[in-house]
């Protein structure tokens, strides 16, 4: 169990975390959002005592991290894949780490294996590891003294789409045997598939929090609904549409309302235009964040229609894979 209570912490006049309170439950997989610079790093810091918090508390099963008597056998923690010994090998780091924490070295081949580092690849320096191989030791190392709770900033940065399914299994089954797991991620889609629950953060305050499922029904009832159609006239269908006085925003192929569908099917058949493509557009966690951490966007990100991505290229977070119609993009000039 993570207990983090009303954790500020400043540096000169800049407040990088502000009162943070949440819980990460054990048997659960607790995902932390935000954008660049919203304090996600520095509350971890904090969690493991590396930064001292200005104000507040944070606790790992009812202890400071500093009073844990042998702490990498009751938490394991990935901060930075690269903040180890550039000479020294994979295998010499895991083995640091076993002696350290008084551990078997039958460990340290066990640890290899399962996060598949071959023996060539372990003994190699760390310098010469890609950055996947690098991620890869790094939660070994965080694995090594079979924790109860693991804390991992970024996971899965540089790992390849084998290595983060990979991932997805080992912390949800290590969740399932009743571990705590605290994760931060910039990857959305991969949050929303691993993580129980959410903390969302921005600027240092949390914007939101709770369980996925909630999190999301509470977002679509908040949301007007949007639908996304193609028709054989999307010209005629567009004008219908607007003297019913709903708003259309229209793309190349396809046309984005802000009703339901069952609406806009009416409209076509009192029109007698004929529909290829009807459907309701979700709304998922992406739109979630970034409509939440809006205001510390860098990218100045105003929230569009749900599924409704700008053209050009990627901005912010990663988008994944689009959620209207494939062939649906907004023309130039559309309202953004
Ligand atoms: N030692 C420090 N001195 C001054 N400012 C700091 C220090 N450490 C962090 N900050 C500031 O605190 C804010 C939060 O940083 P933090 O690293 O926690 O963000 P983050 O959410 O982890 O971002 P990212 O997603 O980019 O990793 C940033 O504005 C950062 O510049
Ligand atoms: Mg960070």
């Amino acid at each position: 169990m993570i207990t983090v209570e009303g954790l500020t912490r400043t540096y000169g006049g800049f407040t990088a975390v502000d009162d943070v309170s949440f819980v990460c439950r054990p048997g659960r997989v607790t995902g932390f959002l935000g954008p660049n610079g919203a304090g996600k790093t520095t509350t971890m810091r904090v969690l493991v005592g590396l930064t001292p918090p200005t104000r507040g508390r944070a606790t790992i099963g009812g202890h400071l991290y500093r009073d844990l008597p042998n702490p990498g056998r009751h938490v394991g923690v990935l901060l930075d894949a690269s903040a180890q010994h550039g000479g020294r090998t994979g295998r010499e780091i895991l083995t640091l780490g076993a002696t350290a924490m008084g551990l078997p070295m039958s460990r340290v081949d066990e640890m290899l294996h399962l996060v598949s580092l071959t023996p060539d690849e372990a003994s190699r320096r760390l310098r010469h590891f890609s950055l996947g191989m690098k991620q890869r030791l790094g939660i070994a190392h965080a694995l090594l003294g079979d924790p109860q709770v693991l804390i991992l900033d970024e996971p899965a940065n540089g790992l390849d789409p084998a290595g983060i399914r990979w991932m997805r299994g080992l912390l949800k089954g290590y969740a399932d045997r009743g571990g705590t797991v605290l994760l931060s991620s910039h990857l959305l889609h991969e949050v929303e598939q691993i993580a129980d629950e959410m903390i969302l953060i921005g600027h240092g305050r949390i914007v939101a929090q709770g369980d996925k499922k909630t999190l999301l029904e509470s977002q679509r009832a908040t949301r007007t609904a949007t639908t996304t159609v193609v028709s054989l006239d999307n010209a005629r269908l567009a004008e219908a549409l607007r003297a019913r006085g709903l708003q259309v925003t229209p793309g190349p192929d396809a046309l984005a309302v802000a009703c339901e569908a069952v609406e806009v099917g009416r409209v076509a058949a009192e029109h007698q235009v004929v529909l290829v493509d009807l459907r309701s557009v979700e709304s998922g966690l992406e739109d979630l964040f970034l409509e939440l951490t809006s205001t510390t966007q860098r990218e100045g990100h105003r929230p569009g229609p749900p599924g409704y991505r700008p053209q050009g290229p990627p901005q912010g977070p990663p988008q994944g894979p689009p959620q209207g119609p494939p062939a649906y993009r907004p023309q130039p000039g559309a309202p953004r």
